[in-house]
């Protein structure tokens, strides 16, 4: 399909999103920083819309199990997807948004006097501090960034012992959530529900969370749904299983 037109610059406020299709497909138009993206709008994980997805600095969150994608190039930043979700290209002529379904090169780029126009539109993604007041939207998805790497490089240290590879890239863990109070709850898996060395696995993953200064308690919720395949692998694991 060549560019069809899904929007006007005005109807989408900086950090907001809209649903529209492309060639049938659900996507996401984004607005960050005064350019549009257009995303495809299923995670490649298993399958859930990102339409209610948080915007986490240039990247946007599955919301059932967590994972992240670049919304600039659609590629997985972290477990448990694998691979990328698809990007559209997108032109911006006057004050009208047009899709089309080729891969995305460069970002566009909304008009200033469209900037202005919508920015005056309270974003709905918007963060705030509990008396109100608009937290900075980059110092936030930093922080949220940090504090997510900052779990997952924890959680590297437990290894599974039968396949010797940590959980993270095992593909294991689903979602790392930072509760109130430092209360931290990881939604994972494990390679069968009959995996003996499923305690242990759980025990080590709750005392690598809590080691961390930042973290009071770590609650660790097992899954089997959807279950574990070696496709939830990354690259890295592959590669020392010997698997291509
Ligand atoms: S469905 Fe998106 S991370 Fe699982």
């Amino acid at each position: 399909m060549g560019f069809e037109r899904v929007a006007n610059v005005s109807e989408i406020a900086e950090g907001g999103r809209l649903s529209i299709e492309v060639d049938d497909l659900p996507a996401l138009l984004i607005r960050l920083e005064g350019h549009f993206y257009a995303v495809e709008d299923l995670c490649t994980h298993d399958g859930q819309p990102l339409t209610d997805g948080p915007i986490i600095g240039d990247e946007i969150k599955c919301p059932r199990h967590g994972a992240r994608f670049q919304i600039s190039t659609g590629k997985a930043m972290c477990m448990p997807a694998t691979s990328g979700i698809r990007t559209f290209a997108v032109e911006v002529r006057g004050e009208e948004v047009f899709v089309s379904d080729a891969a995305a090169t460069t970002p566009a780029k909304a008009p200033v006097e469209a900037i202005v126009a919508a920015t005056a539109v309270p974003a709905t993604t918007a963060a705030v501090n509990a008396d109100g007041s608009a937290l900075s939207p980059t110092q936030t998805a930093l922080a949220e960034a940090e504090t997510q790497d900052q779990y997952l490089t924890a959680l590297r240290d437990v290894i599974d012992p039968e396949l010797m590879i940590n959980i993270v890239d095992l593909g294991l863990i689903y979602g790392v959530t930072s509760l109130d109070g430092g209360n931290v709850e990881v939604e994972m898996t494990l390679t069968s529900p009959a995996c003996p060395a499923g305690p242990q696995i759980v025990h080590q993953a709750r005392m690598a969370l809590e080691r961390l200064e930042s973290v009071e308690a770590a609650t660790i919720k097992l899954t089997m749904s959807p279950p574990w395949t070696p496709d939830r692998m990354t690259d890295e694991a592959r590669d020392q299983l010997g698997i291509f």
